[in-house]
């Protein structure tokens, strides 16, 4: 870590109010605050007390004076062949009308708007627009289906669901709206309008009272005047939904002022980004990185932000590139697995086109391998920048702060702790802190920086059980990450420590798969693990203790259940989450105790050697599991 930034991170530290004060300047306040932080309920932080200000006012409003008619979205969908660029004023006029929309349907600041949306323009309409009024947004991933829904719409309440006819992917439409319908029956909670954007891609069923057209409403208040409300730093912006031990989804809660000021403070140290320039970011808006950098942090600092519906191997490998080339991309945000996936396609198409635009690549959400960090950095010809951080802290936890001081990439290394984070590596027994070299829960002393989850939504008391008391002795936020760090305080992050799996940088709990597949009438118990893959890092599989367990010993019979299980979760859950292989077995290993060994079992499916055994009830369990996954392997 070079001299400069560790005294910026130092002071980030000692000097939390005198340091944010200064990062709060990136962004406009309607109203000075009084207080920059507020700690005097740990862990809860709040920031910026007292301070007004509102999100799509610095997303949108304040860069109008000075570029208007520059680019602010380009939405391209290789899907559907729509492409189309907004400038900040057409940005400004569509999200205007959007807040008219909702403000007529009755919502209003503090109330919830569900956005179910695949990757259209309409959707980023809709959050900044709930942003402007007010409003707070959970957008739920389109991918989901109607359980996962269902569960969201029953915390979140929303007053008004968006949503559209379609979403498509490799150019096959995926009707969303019999999802939504599905969900909002399974659900107690019933929204008073459903808002429909509809693409012409799949047939609707209008609910009549209740589902409205976005095109006959958007043609109503095309001339709206909707003013921004300003906002008290702590009102809350959003709630977007993670995974985690339990299989109730928690709904990740964030402020209005600390996000912004965070967000804009990200994009100068350590993505260095600039008003004028282009950010192309792969994610989705369901997840984390989509909310902060497709949509609030690239717009916040003034640049104009891609929105891509599509795969990265459509109509060829070269199309991200291709966007680099037509666009000038400057900077762009991805996920190790899109890099894989590339990999497997023609090498030629990484040089095809004139990427000379492009001054970084950012990589998260999930471990970066080192052949593909080299087969990138290589092919690319530019820095590759591993960032490790997650839906709750909202902004990078690990990273390289390159706006501060140049720093060096190291190869499997996410890089050092960011600024605003006191981050440290400790023992999950003892609490102590690790030495160099050795293996920690990967743990933040409290106050979380600006931008990270305020509480989960409606109870604080789960956000304070969950993430700080977890570790003994001491209230610290465990990021339920292993992690190491070597001598020179680069970090390296080795895995979860609870229930939570990575399938192609998608967060998915274990929990929640194993709830699905137990839905299914056969099913008497079951154990979902994730499993390593050489393509999606991991992915998931099912173990399952059928109640008639001859019901197996038929292949053809065993085959039959085993399709219907999966489709259970394709229905219920959506097709991100069903396992590769529901395997049957007469028992799973289990302690003593009764907990499944979920570790050794996946230890087994990675042919790897199980470890300490002593607290297993039946080793044949285990046995059993082995001549599962030997049998399908072979
Ligand atoms: O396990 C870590 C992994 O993804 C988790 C967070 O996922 P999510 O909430 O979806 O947020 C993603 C934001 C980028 C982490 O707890 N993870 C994320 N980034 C990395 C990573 N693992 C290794 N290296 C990373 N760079």
């Amino acid at each position: 870590m070079g001299q400069r930034y560790e005294a910026f991170h130092r002071r980030s530290i000692g000097d939390r109010e005198g340091f944010w004060a200064e990062q709060a300047k990136l962004i406009d306040w309607h109203k000075p605050f009084g207080q920059v932080l507020d700690y005097s309920r740990p862990p809860f932080a709040r920031w910026f007390i007292g301070g007004q200000t509102n999100l799509c006012h610095n997303a949108i409003d304040r860069h109008l004076a000075t570029q208007a008619e520059k680019p602010a979205l380009i939405y391209v969908s290789t899907e559907t062949g729509e492409e189309r660029v907004y400038t900040f004023a057409e940005l400004q006029r569509e999200v205007v009308t959007m807040a008219a929309i909702l403000g007529s349907q009755g919502v209003g600041r503090g109330d919830r708007v569900l956005i179910y949306m695949p990757m259209v323009p309409q959707a980023v309409f809709a959050m900044l627009a709930c942003a402007r009024i007010g409003a707070i947004h959970s957008v739920v991933f389109g991918g989901f289906a109607s359980n996962s829904l269902a569960a969201r719409i029953d915390d979140a309440t929303p007053k008004v669901i968006v949503s559209a006819d379609a979403g498509s992917r490799g150019g096959k439409a995926i009707a969303y709206k019999p999802l939504l319908d599905e969900a909002i029956r399974l659900a107690s909670h019933n929204p008073a309008r459903v808002l429909m954007v509809n693409r012409g891609l799949a047939p609707m069923d209008v609910v009549a009272g209740r589902d409205l057209d976005y095109e006959t409403l958007r043609a109503k208040y095309r001339d709206a005047d909707v003013p921004v409300v300003w906002l008290e730093s702590n009102e809350i912006s959003y709630t977007l939904y993670t995974s985690g031990t339990t299989g109730q989804p928690k709904g990740v809660q964030r402020d209005v002022g600390g996000y912004a000021v965070a967000l804009a403070a990200s994009m100068r140290h350590i993505f260095c980004g600039n008003a004028g320039e282009t950010y192309f970011s792969t994610s989705d808006i369901g997840w984390v990185v989509g909310h902060s950098y497709i949509v609030y942090a690239p717009l916040i600092a003034g640049m104009a932000t891609i929105l891509y519906e599509g795969t990265p191997i459509r109509p060829d490998a070269g199309i991200l590139w291709q966007l680099v080339e037509k666009y000038q991309v400057s900077l762009m945000f991805s996920a190790p697995t899109a890099i894989r996936v590339l990999k497997k396609q023609d090498p030629a198409l990484l040089t095809k086109y004139d990427t000379s635009s492009l001054r970084s690549l950012f990589l998260a959400g999930e471990p970066l391998d080192e052949p593909t960090a080299r087969w990138i950095t290589e092919g690319l010809g530019r820095p590759v920048i591993d960032n490790y951080w997650q839906t709750e802290s909202g902004w990078p936890i690990l990273g390289l702060a390159n706006g501060v001081e140049q720093m060096s990439t190291k190869l499997g290394s996410p890089g050092v702790p960011m600024y605003g984070y006191d981050l440290h590596l400790l023992h999950e027994q003892t609490g102590e802190e690790v030495g160099a070299n050795e293996k920690g829960v990967v743990a933040i002393m409290p106050p979380l920086p600006p931008g990270c989850m305020q509480t989960v939504w409606g109870d604080d008391e789960r956000f304070v059980e969950t993430y700080f008391t977890t570790i003994p002795g001491k209230m610290a936020y465990s990021t339920f990450d292993w992690g190491i760090r070597d001598d020179d305080g680069y970090y390296f992050i080795l895995g979860r420590t609870d229930d939570v799996i990575n399938v192609a940088g998608h967060r998915l709990g274990t929990r929640e798969i194993e709830e699905s597949v137990s839905h299914h009438a056969s099913v008497a118990e079951c154990a979902v693990i994730g499993v390593a893959d050489s393509l999606k890092g991991q992915v998931a599989m099912a173990f399952v203790v059928l109640k008639d367990a001859a019901a197996a010993a038929d292949p053809a019979e065993a085959a039959r259940l085993e399709r219907e299980i999966l489709a259970v979760v394709d229905r219920q859950l959506g097709a991100v989450a069903r396992p590769v292989r529901a395997h049957f077995v007469t028992a799973l290993p289990k302690t003593r105790s009764g907990k499944v060994l979920r570790r050794a079992i996946q230890a087994v499916c990675e042919h790897r050697d199980p470890g300490d055994l002593t607290t297993i009830e039946d080793v044949a369990a285990l046995d059993g599991v082995r001549k599962a996954v030997v049998g399908s392997d072979g």
